[in-house]
């Protein structure tokens, strides 16, 4: 599937849409090499930007884990893990967790109270919009991807290796070469999401 990767302007409109329609979280244990490189992250990066951002606060950024430092994460998985007080099989299976997926990026956001013409509902909405951004950016450049959070981002270890003050772990995004094709695994109804609104006294 490696060559299927591309950019979304080579799509025609309707390509495009037929393509975001298909999107779906693609799972670590469905993915293998190549994860994306540098340049399409940062590319998926800049799409995720451009998530409507009242003040441009930009609340939410990412980091990039090398695959060279796994071992080094898994050790604060680990550690986290202790913390909870799980079993030793427990704290290992934390540690093995940190070599899931090709590529690894975690999504941290920044919810600011100080700024009161943007509640903190809208800045948790910006991060989910980039969010999206980012995943569909990732698919439509032919690439698998899921965003993943579980114990790991709320444990201090981890949370204070990737937060600076004031942020949030938000969840981990696992992204690498879909293994074989797949489909989103429930249709998307539209109408029951979409209702007309019912004004007062109609
Ligand atoms: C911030 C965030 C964190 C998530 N964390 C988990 C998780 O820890 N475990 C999990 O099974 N799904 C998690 N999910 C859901 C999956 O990423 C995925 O959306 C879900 O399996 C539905 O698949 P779909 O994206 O193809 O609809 C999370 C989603 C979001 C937005």
């Amino acid at each position: 599937m490696a060559d299927s990767h591309r950019r979304p302007q080579a799509l025609a409109p309707d390509d495009l849409l037929a393509a975001l329609a298909d999107r779906h979280s693609v799972g670590p244990k469905q993915l293998a090499a190549p994860a994306p490189s540098d340049e399409e992250l940062a590319w998926a990066v800049g799409l995720a930007l451009r998530a409507p951002d009242h003040r441009g606060l930009r609340p939410f950024r990412f980091v990039q884990v090398a695959a060279g430092q796994r071992d080094a994460l898994g050790e604060l998985f680990a550690e986290g893990a202790r913390l909870r007080g799980l079993p030793a099989a427990e704290v290992e299976r934390a540690r093995q967790r940190a070599h899931n997926g090709p590529g690894l990026v975690a999504l941290v956001g920044r919810g600011r109270e100080d700024e009161p013409d943007v509640p903190l509902r809208e800045q948790w909405l910006c991060a989910g919009a980039g969010l999206m951004n980012f995943l569909n950016a990732l698919h439509l450049m032919g690439y698998g991807a899921k965003a993943l959070s579980g114990s790991s981002v709320d444990d201090p270890p981890v949370r204070d290796a990737f937060c600076r003050e004031g942020e949030t772990l938000l969840c981990w995004v696992i992204c690498g070469t879909p293994r074989e094709r797949s489909n989103p695994r429930y249709a998307a109804d539209p109408w029951a999401a979409l209702e007309r609104w019912t004004a007062p006294g109609e």
